[in-house]
């Protein structure tokens, strides 16, 4: 049998870890194809990589390689939406050359523009890799329910936030506290705001969605919070209603309307959002006539990552074009975007109140202002000063229960600006 020749840019985790997989004797030479690497490029040739690329052709330029005539399939392991991973894979496409990429950022700000080149070319774009890592959700979506609609994709998508928000209610310490030692061990970034702002999170959402919803739909589509406003008070009050606090992403439909979200959520221990630890990415779609669909695994590490990325080369050698997405790139179409506000889940409101008469049903007559009945209400005993209470209330909209916390923030009874995040019912 011939070879395949797969030239790599970006020598890093995954990078090297794709390495790994293509030299070693793997299952896709039972299945009938060969991989060679015709070259690879990093920023530094002199790094020490494992396994070693001596052996290699090697590329200053990444542009370069995508377009060598040894190039039979370029993967893109570069990261960032722009810069030289664009270039470059730009480059390979223009040239006629398949591309696979595990970039997030690179598919959720051009994905749909890089798509109608690849289609236009009649080469393959593939990105398995760029959301939940080793697990094969952007398959499942885009091939799996291919024929059902979609109402809503759901997921934990972000390893670092599961691991400082699981240290936090472990070992009851603050989010500051945690995230410095997240960043000792190699949890986090140096720069941890793409993860813990919630935009890695966003990235990986509007990739699922474009695939989930058959459209185009940029990042300025989705309402992004992070994790950076939990307190330790807030994780231990979640707790004691045997609950977890996650950072959710979600995209859903809805009378023809589709909200798209990332933001911090209390899921109850028994739900498979809460069991998400580490680097475990879950994802729920909710399709017609299909119903629940979970998919769990791992969302990052370099075995993984490159198995994704390893795929997507099978794919390709078997001759898979695409399309990229579900629906061909020129049919990808606008949506009708309906404010998140309209999303409608219990609440969870923590709130310190002073110690006087009357502060409860300050709270108790902020929430009936907004049509908002209680669930359940919480005062645990506490050494602070003040009362800390803890309220669940039923179903309402979040445009409700923003303007709850609004008046409790500026309200005389009120310590503390309260905490108010929705509870995501299985
Ligand atoms: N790590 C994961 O678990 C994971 C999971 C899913 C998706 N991804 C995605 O996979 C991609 C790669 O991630 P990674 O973790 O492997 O990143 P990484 O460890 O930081 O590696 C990045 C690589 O790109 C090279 N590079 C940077 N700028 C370059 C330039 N201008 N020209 C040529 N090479 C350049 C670096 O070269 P030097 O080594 O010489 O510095 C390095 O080899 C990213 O898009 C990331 O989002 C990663």
């Amino acid at each position: 049998m011939s070879s395949i020749k797969v030239s790599i840019a970006g020598l890093g985790t995954v990078g090297q870890g794709l390495l790994s997989l293509l030299v070693e004797d793997r299952r896709f030479t039972r299945q009938g194809i060969d991989f060679d690497i015709a070259g690879v490029s990093a920023r530094n040739r002199s790094t020490k990589r494992e396994p070693s690329i001596e052996s290699y052709r090697w590329f200053d330029d990444p542009v370069e390689l995508a377009t060598d005539p040894e190039t039979d399939i370029f993967v893109e392991l570069i990261g960032g939406a722009d810069g030289m991973a664009k270039a470059a894979v730009i480059a390979a496409l223009e040239a006629g050359k398949p591309v696979v990429t595990a970039n997030k950022a690179l598919i959720a700000e051009h994905g749909p523009q890089l798509a109608r080149l690849a289609e236009e070319k009649g080469v393959a774009l593939k990105f398995e890799a760029a959301v939940a890592g080793g697990t094969p959700v952007v398959r499942g979506i885009r091939d799996g329910v291919a024929a059902c609609t979609v109402k809503a994709v759901s997921g934990i998508l972000n390893g670092t936030c599961n691991y400082i928000l699981s240290t936090m209610a472990k070992d009851g310490r603050a989010f500051d506290d945690v995230l410095l030692e997240a960043q000792k061990l190699g949890y986090a970034e140096a720069d941890p705001t793409f993860d813990v702002d919630g935009i890695d999170a966003a990235h990986k959402l509007v990739i699922l969605a474009c695939l989930a919803f058959d459209a185009a739909i940029p990042m300025s589509a989705v309402s992004c919070e992070g994790i950076r406003g939990i307190t330790e008070g807030d994780v231990a009050a979640a707790k004691k209603l045997n609950m977890a606090i996650k950072l959710l992403a979600e995209a859903v439909l809805k009378d023809g309307k589709v909200a798209l979200r990332v933001t911090p959520a209390l899921v109850p221990e028994a739900h498979s959002f809460a069991k998400a630890m580490g680097s475990e990415n879950v994802i729920i779609v909710d399709a017609e006539p299909l119903g629940r669909l979970g998919f769990n695994g791992p969302g990052a590490g370099a075995g993984a990552t490159a198995s994704a990325v390893a795929a997507d080369l099978c794919d390709i050698a078997r001759g898979s074009i695409g399309p990229v997405y579900a629906a061909k790139a020129n049919l990808l179409g606008k949506l009708d975007y309906m404010s998140v506000d309209e999303i409608e889940n219990p609440y969870f409101f923590r709130v310190l109140l002073k110690d006087e008469p009357g502060a409860l049903a300050a709270v108790a007559e902020a929430l009936a202002a907004q049509h908002i009945s209680i669930e359940s209400l919480r005062q645990p005993p506490s050494r602070k000063k003040g009362a800390s209470v803890t309220i669940v209330t039923h179903p309402c909209r979040a445009s409700a229960a923003k303007a709850v916390k609004q008046a409790l923030a500026a309200h005389p009874f009120v310590e503390e600006a309260p905490s108010i995040l929705p509870i995501v019912t299985p």
